[in-house]
């Protein structure tokens, strides 16, 4: 039996009998606002999980080194172990959410640049936006692993960006994460979909990702299987 190492909102780490590898499992929950709003949503999991592997066979094939070995089933990837960084690394391209209601910015522009966020993965303290300093200063990471960071995060955003833009989506903003493993190499890790990204129809802006869950606008199931269907029509 594996055994369960940790246990998420949406998902749960097991470790194997190989010492490199663990396997996460894709849970139904939802949460918004730091776990306050909960629900679940039967085959979400499974929605999450095909999305997400669609994503990083596409991230890898580009270039991108990430944790992901292989899907093993519906709800499960084995995946290379690491120890995440405890970052919620962001990039904006359109302003909304926690950057219009921190900053008083006007939701929907378009930004010139992406803009670069990092927050400590904390509960207690709601997930605080921080600098490099601050990482620093608290032993989250180096200044070489912000970097190297930094950098693969907005290549990420590009080949994101151009993905979806064939969908007819509008890449928003999204939270990636990355970890290491024992011999120092950095790679994305957790997952990229519909719960950790906005995304905008591009001629309505409908929203396609968890929003309509936050905000009670539409249904999550329908949406998330929406946006799959487009990547599978494409
Ligand atoms: O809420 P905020 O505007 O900061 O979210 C920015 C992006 O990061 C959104 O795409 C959101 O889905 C994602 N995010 C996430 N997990 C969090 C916080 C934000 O996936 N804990």
């Amino acid at each position: 039996m594996a055994k369960l190492l940790y246990e998420g909102k949406a998902k749960q780490v097991y470790e194997t009998e190989n010492p490199n590898e663990y396997i996460i499992h894709y849970k139904d929950d939802a949460t918004a606002g730091n776990g306050v709003k909960h629900d679940q949503f039967e085959g979400k999991g499974v929605l999450n999980n095909t999305i997400s592997c669609i994503i990083f066979d596409m991230l890898e094939e580009a270039g991108i080194k990430t944790h992901m070995i292989e899907k093993i089933n519906e709800r499960d990837i084995r995946v290379k172990k690491v120890e995440i960084f405890p970052l919620e690394v962001i990039i904006r391209n359109i302003t909304t959410g926690s950057f219009c209601k921190r900053l008083g910015a006007k939701e929907g522009i378009v930004l010139d640049e992406p803009i670069f966020e990092l927050s400590y993965k904390n509960d207690d303290y709601g997930d605080p936006l921080i600098n490099d300093d601050h990482a620093v200063a608290l032993g989250l990471a180096t200044r070489e692993e912000l970097k190297y960071i930094r950098e693969t995060t907005l290549k990420i955003n590009e080949l994101l960006k151009a993905f979806f833009l064939k969908l007819n989506l509008k890449l928003v903003d999204f939270k990636i994460e990355f970890g290491k493993t024992e011999d120092g190499q950095i790679l994305l890790a957790d997952e990229i979909s519909p719960d950790s990204c906005r995304l905008w129809d591009v001629d309505t802006n409908q929203k396609y990702d968890k929003d309509v869950f936050r905000q009670d606008i539409g249904d999550l199931i329908e949406t998330y299987k929406a946006v799959l269907a487009r990547m599978e029509n494409k």
